[in-house]
């Protein structure tokens, strides 16, 4: 019997792509950069199941293009807005992700940045590399206390839950704006539901961990930032485009707001000239919050799981249109 066609569009870790390779007749995109469209879309012609990256656009053209043989969709990442899901239902194609490996990281990765823009961290290594660290200074890169502060956080999954679970140790008040209220968790930790602008208003922090979608598009843009405090910090490991990055430039320069700092820009990657790379206030990382070896390698395996399982009709283990899983 001949092996399941495959795209996958790049190198995760080897142990999984030799378990592909044994399992399916493997085309492998071995690039750094993602398969340019039109590469991609001709990739795909006859395939039986692509894994693919938040930097793959998986819509109706690529569906057409691949054929009606495709059986499956996986995604390495937790987050699925680059795919066309109710396309992919509609023709009945499962869409796998990797959730849950990823969620103690990303909130590590969470508190990283919040200390990191708080106590102005790679600010004042940078000063310190650059040679102009001349002296101790009572008034020397003075940053905000967590600790006691109140967090807002914005979208209360899994990950908020594990951004708060973290915030008990630094005797944070714990204030969250989620469209459903989560009274299931405020059993279990000291959460407080508020409403949008009320979080915006009495929070020292606010962090962002919603999905992408039409609701949540510029979810924070200029009134929301004008109804934060001067002193607020804004953490984005979410998606770029939760935030408007133009209203985020605004609100930094003219202290609106005192800092933000994002794993996630809108575009990405952020451009060279993008004035946000100018300011001393806003800390910018490359979308790296669940860039762990232990979590990179279980989102490596969940992925090749659910596709193999996928390319053969079998359900796939975490599968984002589970009407249609297998
Ligand atoms: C990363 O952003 C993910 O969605 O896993």
């Amino acid at each position: 019997m001949s092996k399941p066609k495959i795209l996958v569009t790049r190198n995760i870790f080897p142990e999984w792509i030799d378990y592909l390779s044994e399992n399916s007749e493997l085309d492998l995109w071995e690039d750094e950069l993602p398969p340019p469209r039109e590469i991609l879309l001709d990739k795909v012609k006859g395939i039986d199941g692509i894994l693919c990256l938040l930097t793959d656009k998986i819509d109706s053209e690529l569906m057409d293009i691949a054929g009606t043989q495709l059986k499956v969709i996986s995604q390495i990442a937790v987050g699925f807005d680059n795919i066309d899901i109710k396309e992919a239902t509609k023709r009945k194609i499962p869409v796998g992700n990797t959730p849950d490996v990823l969620t103690s990281t990303t909130a590590d990765a969470t508190w990283s940045l919040l200390m990191s823009v708080a106590r102005r961290i790679s600010e004042s290594e940078r000063f310190v590399h650059s040679g102009n660290w001349k002296t101790w200074h009572p008034l020397h890169f003075l940053g905000q206390d967590i600790y006691n502060s109140t967090l807002g956080i914005i979208g209360m999954g899994r990950i908020g839950y594990e951004v708060a679970k973290r915030a008990i140790g630094f005797d944070c008040k714990i204030i969250y704006y989620d469209v459903n209220r989560r009274k299931d968790l405020e059993e279990k930790l000291p959460i407080e539901y508020v409403d949008l602008n009320t979080l915006l208003i009495e929070s020292d922090i606010v962090s962002l961990h919603t999905v992408l979608n039409d609701d949540t598009y510029h979810l924070i843009g200029e009134k929301e930032l004008n109804l934060m405090k001067e002193n607020s910090i804004l953490i984005n490991v979410s998606r770029g485009p939760v935030v408007d990055s133009t209203a985020l430039y605004e609100a930094l320069i003219n202290k609106n707001i005192w800092a933000a700092a994002l794993d996630v820009t809108d575009p990405e990657p952020i451009p060279h000239d993008d004035p946000l790379l100018k300011l001393d206030n806003c800390l910018i990382v490359p979308h790296i919050a669940s860039a762990t070896f232990k979590t990179r390698y279980e989102m490596s395996k969940i992925s090749a799981q659910n596709l193999i399982n996928g390319v053969n009709k079998k359900p796939l283990l975490t599968c984002v249109n589970p009407q249609v899983n297998y």
